[in-house]
């Protein structure tokens, strides 16, 4: 077993563990993914103070997003068939976070649906909600997650049309791994992967089938999932949301300051500043380096988390310096859950914070509640 110090050694194991197709998937940004490759970068581009001199034994790392304590500035984010990743993903995501103490948000797209999460964790979960064409298949996923006592709704708004990613269609990704002769020689090099996936419950969308009019099986929902995409979702179904969800109401995918605008004025808790890592519109500028424009825009009236290229305790640091309160992880929590389960997880939570806690002492701050712009250099 490797030694793993960072979010790279997480990466480099996970691909060796998953099935290609499924690396992909999660690896991969939109047509020519230079949003994809600018999220990464332009958080190296912004460069940490270092300071001597003031006494830093006291630092401290926790805050509270949206309303949740988090042991970190860190929560996670909803990613889509984490339970392929690793047999029943959301369930072990979840429950690393909960004993960590980060928030964990559930996506509309999970394996595992938000009654087997819920039901195997006792910290409140986030539920992410998918606007679809079917109105009331929405509401019933706000009905149910308010039963479960989900303690945010996050509403994904970047996505009324699916950005393409070639590897996906070159890779012909779909949940049932098709028998070619490269996809038999890719499982018989994973064969962990595929005996934790065959003794699992968990294999199709949990959310999903048996809930969605017309959806009792995989090929019923492959088809309904292509289908339902909703291009014609607007401002005026978050104001629907908002009298049907009385909890933080969370707006993800906001890289417009007339967009915050206009979440902040439809009275929503808060918002992610995020392009989807990548996944969405390609040519679109960094999470990072558009953060501090809506941060100007509306900080002072919703709380902002940003995502999209975050792979270190240095880049949380990075983005509270920019003006976040927190920061979500995808895809470097997949890393983990896709090269050790569960114990990854927790691994990678165990290391963010101690990158956060050196980058804060060697900047001279001691709380992540006094970080701001004047902990960078723009360079
Ligand atoms: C869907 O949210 C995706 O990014 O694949």
């Amino acid at each position: 077993m490797p030694t793993i110090t960072c979010v790279e050694d997480f990466r480099r194991l996970y691909k060796k563990r998953v099935p290609k197709m499924f690396y992909d998937y999660a690896e991969a940004g939109s047509y020519s993914e230079s949003t994809f490759r600018a999220n990464e970068a332009d958080f190296q581009k912004l460069l940490i103070r270092q300071r001597v001199g003031i006494d830093i034994s006291d630092i401290k790392l926790a805050t509270k997003l949206f309303g949740q304590a988090a042991k970190l500035p860190v929560c996670f984010a909803p990613v889509g068939m984490l339970g392929i990743q690793h047999a029943a993903g959301e369930i072990k995501v979840a429950r690393a976070a909960e004993a960590f103490g980060v928030p964990y948000t559930l996506s509309t797209m999970s394996i595992c649906s938000m009654e087997d999460v819920a039901g195997a964790t006792t910290a409140p979960i986030w539920f992410q909600l998918y606007v679809v064409k079917d109105r009331e298949f929405n509401l019933d996923l706000i009905r149910r997650a308010k039963a479960l006592n989900c303690s945010a709704l996050v509403v994904t708004m970047d996505l009324p049309m699916l950005g393409q990613r070639h590897k996906d269609i070159k890779n012909g990704l779909s949940i049932k791994i098709r028998p070619t002769l490269r996809n038999i020689i890719d499982l018989a090099t994973k064969p962990t992967w595929a005996l934790r996936m065959a003794r699992t419950p968990y294999k199709s969308f949990g959310n999903v089938i048996g809930h969605a009019k017309g959806v009792d099986d995989l090929t019923s929902l492959l088809t309904w999932a292509a289908e339902q995409v909703d291009p014609s979702l607007t401002w005026k179904d978050i104001e629907t949301f908002r009298r049907e969800w009385d909890g933080p109401l969370i707006l993800k995918g906001i890289m417009d300051v007339e967009d915050a605008r206009i979440a902040a004025d439809l009275g929503v808790d808060g918002i992610i500043v995020s392009n989807h890592g990548g996944r969405q519109q390609d040519g679109a500028s960094s999470s990072i380096a558009y953060l501090p424009n809506i941060v100007e825009a509306v900080g002072d009236r919703v709380e902002i988390v940003m995502d999209s290229g975050v792979r270190s305790g240095q880049d949380i640091f990075r983005a509270l310096a920019s003006g976040a309160k927190g920061t979500m992880l995808g895809r470097a929590m997949v890393y983990a859950l896709g090269a050790m389960g569960e114990d990854g997880v927790t691994q990678l939570l165990t290391i963010l914070e101690k990158e956060l806690k050196t980058t804060m002492g060697l900047a001279g701050r001691t709380d992540v509640a006094d970080l701001d712009d004047s902990d960078v250099l723009q360079c």
